[in-house]
């Protein structure tokens, strides 16, 4: 039986939790009743200095914000402070600030622990193309265990936006483009980092970010207005942050963008209304960084006083780097523009949450250097990142089977990333070192080809600059080989927060170099390392096989290298559409079907159709897509009824075979489609899907279960109902799944 070693190691974890189990000895009061005295002492100026944070100098992750920290500090002005780290620097920073604190309150450090602290994952668009929701918990709960050994109370993730839109740079750090696997994913690193436990010296504050619907920025461009109905809000926006809520998440960030004129920081109807009192969040909210200043510019704040007013009667509790609520707060109490029952409420959840990591008991018991040095990317953590790396990888061509490479082949191994160990680790990448400690490409595949005559390594261009003096020496190299494997791709801050493209092919002279090599006449295997979709139709048409290995973290050379020479079988599946071109962008795989639905080819009507008269309406590569080394067959799809009652469940079976030569993974997936409603419906949608381990030659009967909860959403009064009617089922290993029936639902 072969271990799940990722079941293991969150098994080890809780277990170790539970043995150091260095809790909080709870010599003070129950949480209430202990904040409930400590506000009762605090004047009106501490309560509002537990909503200001700062960020520590050096670091920052938007305009500089805010004065000189360390005098707020000194004036006991701050709650929290992010971008500091290391044991010894929070430590330095936590006596700083209990000294000049009348009641002892302790700081909370915040920090951006995206994919991995210092041990650094696949970004997170990557690693949700494993489909391993196990994977991300374990990434989360290591992350977090680095981070806290670390100093670190609280993380910036997980980014949870839904993202249809290529040309913006953050798809690279959430779940793409579905909301069912986007809500999934959430909810796993919601659980990864919080633990069971957060009185625990291992577990640190979550923040589910960046609400809302930050992803839906018009035309792609980062900041960019969101206008959306309602319906898509609570329809594909919002379930992942909801299924956050449901995890456990202990805060919030409200997003940059504007939703229908509304700026979200200063949006009550979002953050009090849908947040607070709809789904009974008891956590509390941040700014995004100054993104309460920026009111001002939407248009929608007139100065800040009117933006800390806004914010606070909105439901914000803390103040990103602003400023705002620093300065204007006691002025706005002072005028009744603000409550001091608001005040209150936003120092309780911020109290709440330093009461539940235990820093009331001991401020300093996430500062320990010896943990820190004993926790710091140790073998199991990059191990994990190792396996983690390897489920992310996406297989999206391999003609004639040119992959997996051979031992005894002669490789020359070209492109500007194939000895790169700085952009591997992606944006976002937290304390990720990006000085050798990451593995590149070229040191994954000396580790595998011992015989170093077989393998030749020359960059032969770079990504964006044009210069060519280094083409030459690698063609010659590619001229000797037997195969050629070009690393191409994009920069690490190409993708991540302000990085939007207009144009998503590869960028500067790498297609021009691949088309030169394609010249030689050899086959070619193009390995990309990028955080968005790319636009690869002529790369399609000439390469023999097209391996996507996103910004595969720390390990990613080894990830890289192992699935090239078959050490591992690629079984990732795309989380997001790669166009053919950018003019079909936004294109998601669970788009309406119109009035007048295009065929393809095969429409006897080839005119009056939704198309373009340039390009097919397909994707070059859909969602849920991604190849393997061994073939999977689909069969014997049953149904356990065709008809389903309100409130009734069906079982769904289907036979999967791996018909091929190798022992491999696939994601069977479940897609639904709503046949007719009182609103139009996606053509389909993504239900359920199960991560299948197949040895060659085995037949494993796969189950899923739909119930009518499954089939709801928002009628046409907004009600989240299911509606009786018709429905298709069709089940496979990509969003192009053709194994169909059909059910129908009654009252
Ligand atoms: C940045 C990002 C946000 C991050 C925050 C703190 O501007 O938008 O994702 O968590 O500031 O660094």
């Amino acid at each position: 039986m072969r271990f799940n070693t990722t079941l293991l190691l969150l098994l080890a974890f809780s277990l170790s939790m539970h043995a150091q189990k260095k809790k909080a000895d709870k010599k003070i009061k129950p949480r209430d009743e202990f904040v409930a005295e400590l506000m009762a002492k605090m004047t009106i100026d501490e309560k509002i200095a537990q909503t200001v944070q700062f960020t520590a100098d050096g670091t920052v992750t938007g305009p500089k914000g805010g004065d000189n920290f360390i005098n707020e500090i000194k004036k006991g002005n701050v709650g929290s402070i992010l971008n500091a780290t290391g044991v010894k620097y929070t430590r330095e920073l936590q006596k700083l600030n209990l000294d000049n604190s009348r009641l002892k309150i302790p700081l909370l450090f915040g920090y951006d622990v995206i994919h991995g602290y210092r041990t650094i994952f696949p970004i997170t668009l990557g690693e949700t193309a494993g489909w391993d929701l196990e994977g991300a918990e374990l990434s989360a709960r290591i992350a977090a265990d680095e981070a806290a050994a670390s100093g670190i109370h609280w993380t910036f993730a997980p980014m949870v936006d839904i993202a249809r839109d290529p040309r913006w740079g953050r798809v690279s750090e959430g779940s793409g483009e579905d909301t069912y696997l986007g809500s999934k994913m959430a909810y796993a690193r919601v659980k990864g980092f919080q633990g069971n436990d957060l009185s625990l010296n291992n577990t640190i504050l979550a923040c589910t970010k960046h609400f809302a619907a930050y992803g839906a920025a018009e035309a792609g461009r980062d900041y960019n207005t969101v206008d959306m109905s309602e319906r898509v809000l609570r329809e594909t926006y919002l379930p992942p942050f909801k299924a956050t809520v449901d995890a456990g998440v202990k805060t919030f960030m409200t997003s940059f963008n504007e939703i229908s004129g509304v700026p979200a920081t200063g949006n009550k109807f979002l953050v009090n209304g849908i947040l607070k009192n709809e789904w009974k969040f008891d956590g509390f909210v941040v700014t995004d960084y100054t993104g309460m200043n920026e009111m001002i510019y939407h248009g929608f704040a007139k100065d800040s006083m009117q933006a800390g007013e806004l914010a606070m009667v909105a439901g914000v509790d803390m103040d990103m780097v602003g400023g705002i609520y620093l300065k204007k707060l006691k002025k706005l109490l002072n005028e009744g523009r603000v409550t001091e029952a608001q005040i209150n409420d936003a120092c309780r959840r911020i109290l709440e949450a330093k009461y539940d990591l235990g820093l009331f008991e001991d401020p300093y018991r996430y500062n320990d250097e010896k943990r820190e040095a004993a926790t710091i990317t140790k073998k199991e953590y990059l191990d994990a990142a190792l396996r983690i790396a390897n489920k992310s990888m996406v297989l999206l061509k391999n003609n004639n089977n040119v992959l997996p490479l051979h031992k005894e082949q002669k490789v020359a191994f070209v492109g500007p990333l194939v000895s790169d160990d700085w952009n591997i680790i992606g944006s976002w990448a937290a304390t990720g070192d990006r000085q050798g400690f990451a593995v590149s490409v070229q040191e994954g595949v000396n580790k595998i080809i011992t015989d170093k005559s077989k393998v030749t390594f020359d960059k032969g261009v770079e990504i964006v600059d044009q210069r060519r003096d280094m083409m030459q020496k690698a063609l010659d190299n590619a001229r000797k080989a037997d195969v050629i494997v070009a690393v191409m791709g994009e920069f690490e801050n190409m993708t991540g927060e302000a990085a939007s493209r207009t144009n998503i092919d590869l960028p500067g002279i790498q297609k021009e170099f691949l088309a030169e090599l394609k010249k030689l006449g050899k086959p070619i295997v193009l390995v990309l390392m990028n955080g968005r979709p790319l636009t690869l139709s002529w790369e399609n048409e000439n390469m023999d096989a097209i391996l996507e290995a996103w910004f595969p973290g720390t390990m990613g050379g080894d990830a890289i290298a192992q699935t090239l020479y078959g050490i591992n079988n690629p079984g990732g599946k795309l989380p997001i559409t790669f166009p053919r071109n950018l003019g079909q962008v936004p294109l998601y795989y669970n788009h309406k079907n119109t009035g007048r639905p295009y065929l393809g080819a095969s429409d006897p009507e080839q005119k009056y159709k939704s198309r373009y008269i340039d390009s097919d309406n397909s994707p070059l590569y859909p969602f849920g897509y991604g190849l393997s080394y061994t073939k999977f067959d689909y069969s014997n799809l049953k149904l356990s009824s065709k008809s389903i009652s309100m409130g009734g469940k069906i079982k769904v079976s289907v036979d999967v075979a791996n018909t091929g030569n190798y022992d491999g993974e696939e994601v069977v997936q479940l897609y639904v489609k709503d046949e007719f409603g009182s609103v139009t419906r996606p053509v389909k949608e993504l239900k359920g899907f199960r991560k299948l381990i197949l040895k060659k030659g085995e037949k494993k009967t796969v189950e899923f279960e739909i119930s009518t909860n499954d089939l709801r959403f928002y009628n046409i009064d907004m009600k989240f109902v299911a509606e009786p009617g018709d429905f298709e089922v069709s089940v496979g290993g990509s969003s192009d799944a053709n194994l169909k029936d059909k059910f129908v639902l009654v009252k």
